[in-house]
């Protein structure tokens, strides 16, 4: 039980501004839950970056590996699942594996009592009584924060971790995004000064809504929200835009902005969320991205994807040295590892592990005779 939501009900927790939201998530200090893109500053950012590469190089090695899975053997974790999912789900699961710690997941409602009756939040509270991290994934916008504040009111809070929330957040696909894109600009003057294009269904591809709020955090950066007018990106990002003073285009024009793209962010049609009857097409070929386009690229831009893809992005484009996606959806289980770490409290250890290693290393190599 958490006294600073024990003075809110639901409805006036609900009402609370984000960064009101944001302080009581993260604890007064750092993410306790990781539940949206707003409750990642930049030095968080930095920090996940740094930490997502020390645990990818720790983990090349048998002895790092087993180190990892030292980590966290006494945790468990439930990867709730209410919607579809191959990579979400495969890379958190695979994280967890990195850090010893134990998983098992609801992925299928009709299996679990919610069919009996029982309330979301008391499914909640039962996954609770079992483990330390509840993951989830579910179709209603608010219901990882219900989640947390259920838990909050609870005798055994555990983090939650939102793995997509309906059309609203993703906050992990934002986390992995831009340290996609961090590593794509390693050697090309970081992500500082960049123009990314976000394209596809920006109204409800929570991916991009998220990745575009975590990217205000970067000097610099120009973005340019291409989108079929009925999904363009909606005010609520566009204000945290604003407010950041990030540089932004509106346009329904794709393929004339490309040849000034660092980086192209490309999604699919979330057709899933048709409402009202009405029946979206399946892909937009004007927001779709060719082997033809590829002459009209910079010669280091960097093309994501979170995937699944369906035609908007032609695989005969995969082997491109340009096309990021598939290492994209790899760096998912590396980050999400970090955000555990983080959260869990364990990022001095890994550190000071690897610290250990490299001056090991270090040491080594100076000591080898040179010829
Ligand atoms: C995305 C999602 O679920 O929002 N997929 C993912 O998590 N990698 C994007 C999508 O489904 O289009």
């Amino acid at each position: 039980m958490n006294k600073d939501f024990l003075t809110y009900d639901w409805n006036s927790f609900n009402n609370l501004s984000i960064s009101e939201k944001v302080e009581l998530f993260n604890h007064g200090k750092k993410p306790y839950h990781g539940l949206m893109a707003q409750q990642f500053n930049r030095a968080y950012l930095d920090e996940i970056y740094h930490l997502t590469n020390v645990i990818r190089a720790i983990s090349k090695s048998k002895q790092g590996s087993l180190f990892l899975q030292s980590l966290l053997p006494h945790k468990k974790a439930m990867l709730y699942f209410m919607q579809p999912s191959t990579r979400t789900y495969l890379s958190f699961r695979t994280a967890c594996q990195i850090l010893g710690i134990q998983t098992s997941d609801v992925r299928d409602s009709s299996i679990s009592s919610e069919v009996k009756g029982e309330s979301s939040e008391d499914t909640l509270r039962t996954f609770s009584s079992y483990f330390d991290y509840i993951i989830m994934r579910h179709p209603e916008e608010g219901m990882a924060e219900r989640a947390a504040w259920v838990l909050e009111h609870s005798d055994r809070t555990v983090p939650v971790l939102n793995a997509g929330s309906g059309k609203d957040q993703h906050p992990t696909q934002g986390l992995l995004d831009i340290y996609t894109l961090r590593r794509s600009f390693e050697n090309h003057g970081g992500l500082k000064d960049k123009t990314i294009i976000l394209a596809g269904d920006l109204l409800r591809g929570r991916t991009v809504r998220s990745l575009a709020q975590l990217l205000t955090h970067f000097e610099g950066i120009k973005l340019i929200l291409s989108s079929p007018e009925k999904f363009r990106m909606k005010e609520d990002v566009i204000k945290i835009l604003e407010d950041s003073n990030t540089e932004y285009v509106v346009t329904d024009k794709f393929k004339e902005h490309l040849p000034e793209a660092d980086a192209i962010y490309m999604t699919r049609v979330q057709d899933e969320h048709d409402s009202g009857g009405e029946k979206s097409e399946r892909s937009l070929p004007d927001f779709s991205l060719t082997v033809d386009d590829l002459s009209n690229l910079k010669e280091h831009v960097a093309i994501l994807h979170p995937l699944p893809r369906r035609d908007e992005l032609d695989p005969g484009i995969d082997n491109d040295p340009r096309a990021k996606y598939w290492r994209q959806e790899r760096n998912g289980m590396w980050s999400r590892a970090a955000l555990i770490i983080l959260i869990a409290d364990k990022q001095q250890e890994v550190l000071d592990y690897w610290h250990q290693i490299t001056r090991q290393v270090n040491h080594t190599a100076k000591a080898l005779p040179r010829n």
